[in-house]
């Protein structure tokens, strides 16, 4: 039996250790307000550059400044609680890693998700859970260890699976745009003009402005000020920018695991409908097995 990380349980549902326990209750119970604007991911996903990208968007591109975090103009909903969120001045930008079902609704609200292919999904994952040690006591915890949690969905906010068919499903509603992380890649200003044109902003049409925020929000500048992008302590930080890339998985996985998260992803997707999004990523993990 290999070593789990720990989990703070909530009826079933595990979150890292460090988060307040009553904030987990204010952020289900939070009232989504018209104008509020989510980015809602499952873990790892691209969570921190698309709130970066917004936090770039609502400041007009201008970069956040040395000293200050992210999190307290993008507060983490289940971290921060309902109270804290509530008090942000509109428009409030939200992260969660909630799936559809868990988070709080308005049909005036707009939801941005990021769905992320899950073999590196949970190589980030991983580095992520070795990396906290307070919030998860697995600092020598190997990734074939983290892998059994993960592909049992018994890691923290839950399934994978169940959080992207949640998010698929919504993926045509009029207020969720539905990105991949694997598309920012590729295009990433494209995805810098969608998120703008989606939330209905002036910029939208500024050119010059989409380029400078797609630069901002670079790997390669965030990776420059990590002291921004995550919670208060420096050793926190290489977990939120790590590596930023697409196939870091082939690294980690063995034939066996590739192909028992084929199996699982065949699975899910047979009954959700989201096997298309990654046919490069899958037929890469086909030909290790
Ligand atoms: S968290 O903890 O759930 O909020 O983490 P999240 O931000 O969702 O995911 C972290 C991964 O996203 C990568 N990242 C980026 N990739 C490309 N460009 C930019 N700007 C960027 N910012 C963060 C980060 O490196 C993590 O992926 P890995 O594979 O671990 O490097």
């Amino acid at each position: 039996m290999g070593a789990k990380p720990s989990y703070r349980m909530n009826n079933g549902f595990r979150m890292p250790l460090g988060f307040p326990v009553e904030n987990f209750a204010s952020a289900l119970a939070y009232n989504a307000q018209p104008g509020d604007i989510f980015v809602a991911t499952y873990p790892k996903s691209g969570t921190t550059w698309v709130q970066y990208i917004l936090y770039l968007l609502l400041h007009d591109g201008v970069p956040l400044p040395a000293g200050q975090l992210l999190g307290d103009s993008v507060p983490h909903l289940e971290e921060a609680g309902g109270a804290f969120v509530e008090a942000l001045t509109a428009p409030r930008a939200i992260k969660t890693h909630f799936n559809y079902e868990l988070t709080p609704h308005h049909a005036e609200a707009r939801y941005i998700t990021v769905a992320r292919n899950p073999f590196d999904c949970a190589v980030s994952f991983y580095h992520h859970t070795r990396g906290f040690e307070r919030h998860y006591r697995f600092s020598t915890g190997t990734f074939e260890d983290f892998f059994e949690c993960f592909l049992a969905g018994e890691v923290d906010w839950g399934d994978y699976f169940d959080a992207l068919a949640s998010w698929f499903a919504h993926r045509d509603d009029r207020n969720v745009l539905f990105l991949t992380y694997e598309d920012m890649k590729l295009e990433s200003r494209k995805a810098v003009a969608e998120i703008a044109s989606f939330l209905d902003f002036a910029v939208a049409e500024d050119e010059e402005k989409l380029t400078e925020i797609d630069r901002h929000s670079s790997f390669d500048e965030m990776r420059q000020s990590l002291d921004r992008w995550s919670s208060r302590r420096p050793d926190d930080m290489p977990a939120f920018i790590r590596k930023g890339v697409v196939g870091d998985w082939q690294n980690h996985f063995s034939a066996d695991q590739a192909h028992r998260l084929i199996e699982k992803f065949e699975r899910r997707a047979a009954v959700s409908g989201f096997g298309n999004l990654w046919p490069d990523v899958l037929d890469a993990a086909r030909r290790m097995t």
